[in-house]
């Protein structure tokens, strides 16, 4: 996720492009850049960091321009740094990207071949110098932009200049989002509305496969084939604040919003279905490396410890390695048993959580490998693993972690596949049951969403309670301790997470007609089981509410609220069901009046013990 501008018109493009950049920060935050056209000549300047180091290095060395583009970056392919910021410039054409090529290694070697050098880490500099490639052949911008695109697989928003053709600007899209401004006399582009909000409310939506070329005061709209498309104008009347969310209320409710983009940025490029194969580029440990290792460690804290406990279901089925799984605060002070054998696999969000961080050093320390998975690229825990797989979630703004944790719940499981297929304990055909099952994750978790409206209506009904338990068996217990964290940390309601057949073992006892219980119930192995404990429940008066994906008579029968999700094989069931403990905690919290991006108490990153 990163965020892009591009502005053309009468007016100096660069304050335009900074102010809109600002707005879009929160897309993105690790670098930033800009480029301009000015009388045939580009001038570009790039800076590490947030965006007022780009601001202090403009005071320095000013651009201007009345045509121009600009980027906020968030690292997927190349570490943060200046060289590896947007734009990328390649014999005369500039592109700044949001998105990820899938096909980037195969046509950078083709590109080496045909003489291009490039200078950056990143996947985008491809389509730069794609672009000069076709250009140099037709000698038409527009022409070799389509051509170019044509050949790129994956998703993309960008915005390109051409020395050559210094009045136009292109933009085009395919999977990330891209807004289309429309001035008097000038025109803006952008990856979000917030970025032009504050110059035009006219804004035309681009769809996949569309692209808008700007010149002359004008815009002219097409598919990539080059037929020419009608688009109309909607005028926005939303606020500033509304704008940068979305138009949603919350960070976190938007962040829900984006897992279906989130997940299938997490698995983009990696998965070689017909192989029954994954590829994990940053993973670093080699096929042998991996097969040798006696003993898997996950260690995290909070929500993505939850994710560990998913991961040892995983792991240890299709893998066949003993997987323990440890909080950091625990695993670092209890003199572990780690050796060369041992493959220690830390999961943070950030990757600087302190405790995770220090759990990392003890493992590597007694000499054991240590691999990552991590949402931000080169945060301390993935600088410091051996390898790193990144969950390519974009940046999470609000404090409780939603789409961090289902794209951590994926990396595992293309680890496990990835682990399964070095070690032998997946065929082929195996992997490329599971992989086939992955594809179709981002669909059925855009359905699992449309339970949105029933979650709100039921969280009315059960906002009242003091206390909420929430039971789930298996895969699902961890789903059942994130439903119950997600609910205290926002809504500030007691609640807990059981495994649904220790309940008759104590917390039995808490029940009755006031305790709203939770019960995870996919139709799986233990699906009776978890049944017979959904009616000890009802039989003592406790208010069930069941997310299931299976209509079972029995089931509706003893339950106040049932929640059907879509079917999956049962590895990725926990992603679907975190959807609806995810929205049953934001609705009561919304409900309550707390304040939902940044409830009390809490902090993003946890970078102290
Ligand atoms: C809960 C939450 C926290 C984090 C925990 C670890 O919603 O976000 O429990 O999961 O502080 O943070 P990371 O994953 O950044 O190491």
């Amino acid at each position: 996720m990163c965020g892009i501008v591009g502005y053309i018109g009468a007016q100096d493009a660069t304050p335009i492009i900074i102010d809109g950049l600002r707005r879009l920060e929160y897309r993105g935050y690790d670098s930033a850049g800009i480029a301009t056209l000015d009388g045939g000549k580009i001038d570009i300047r790039r800076a590490q960091g947030k965006l007022v180091n780009l601001e202090k290095l403009l005071g320095e060395k000013p651009v201007s321009g009345s045509c121009g583009i600009g980027h906020t970056r968030w690292a997927t392919h190349g570490r943060p740094s200046e060289i590896n910021a947007h734009p990328h410039y390649a014999g005369g054409i500039v592109v700044v990207h949001n998105g990820i090529i899938e096909n980037y290694l195969a046509l950078k070697e083709r590109l080496r071949s045909q003489g291009h050098r490039f200078t950056s880490e990143t996947d985008t500099e491809i389509i730069a110098h794609l672009i000069e490639e076709h250009h140099k052949q037709t000698r038409d911008f527009e022409a070799a932009v389509r051509r170019a695109l044509g050949e790129v697989r994956g998703a993309y928003a960008v915005a390109i200049l051409c020395e050559q053709e210094p009045g136009k600007l292109i933009a085009a899209k395919l999977g990330s989002p891209l807004v289309v401004g429309k001035g008097r006399g000038e025109s803006f582009v952008a990856s979000d509305i917030p970025a032009m909000l504050s110059h035009t409310r006219e804004m035309i939506f681009l769809e996949d496969g569309e692209m808008v070329v700007f010149e002359n005061g004008a815009m002219r709209f097409s598919n990539l084939a080059g037929t020419p498309l009608e688009k109309a104008a909607k005028t926005i009347d939303w606020s500033p604040l509304m704008a940068e969310k979305g138009g949603y209320k919350h960070f976190m409710l938007k962040e829900i919003y984006e897992q279906p983009r989130a997940i299938a940025d997490t698995i983009a490029g990696r998965v070689l279905e017909e192989k029954g194969e994954v590829y994990l580029e940053g993973l670093d440990l080699s096929a042998t490396e991996l097969a040798a290792m006696e003993k898997v460690f996950i260690i995290a804290c909070g929500t993505s410890w939850h994710a560990a406990l998913v991961g040892k279901f995983l792991i240890e089925k299709h893998c066949r390695v003993p997987v323990e799984v440890d909080i950091a605060s625990e695993f670092r002070y209890r003199d572990p048993i780690v050796n060369e054998r041992t493959l220690t696999l830390l999961i943070s969000q950030s990757g600087e959580t302190a405790d995770t961080l220090a759990a990392l050093r003890e493992a590597r320390g007694k000499g054991g490998k240590v691999a990552a998975i991590c949402n931000v690229v080169d945060s301390s825990i993935a600088r410091e693993s051996h390898g790193v797989i990144y969950t390519h979630a974009g940046p999470e703004i609000g404090v409780a972690s939603t789409k961090a944790f289902t794209t951590q719940l994926v990396a595992l499981f293309l680890f496990a596949v990835h682990l399964g297929r070095v070690r032998g304990t997946l065929d082929q055909a195996q992997g490329r049951a599971m992989l086939d099952a992955l594809v179709t994750l981002p669909r059925k978790v855009e359905a699992a969403l449309e339970l949105d409206g029933a979650i709100e209506q039921a969280a009315r009904e059960y906002m009242g309670a003091r206390d909420f338990l929430y039971l789930g068996r298996g895969n699902q217990y961890p789903i059942a301790l994130e439903g119950a964290l997600k609910l205290k940390e926002i809504s500030y309601i007691h609640a807990e997470g059981y495994p649904a057949g220790e309940m008759k073992h104590g917390p039995i006892a808490l029940i009755d007609e006031n305790l709203p219980v939770v019960v995870v119930v996919p139709h799986n192995d233990t699906f009776e089981k978890v049944i017979s404990n959904l009616e000890e429940v009802h039989a003592r008066g406790g208010r069930v509410i069941a997310v299931t994906d299976h209509t079972d008579p029995g089931l509706t029968e003893k339950s106040d609220a049932v929640f059907m999700l879509p079917k999956i094989i049962d590895e990725l069931m926990p992603v679907l069901t975190s959807i609806p403990m995810q929205l049953l905690a934001y609705h009561i919290a919304v409900l309550k009046g707390t304040d939902v991006d940044q409830p009390r108490n809490l902090a993003k990153s946890v970078t102290v013990e």
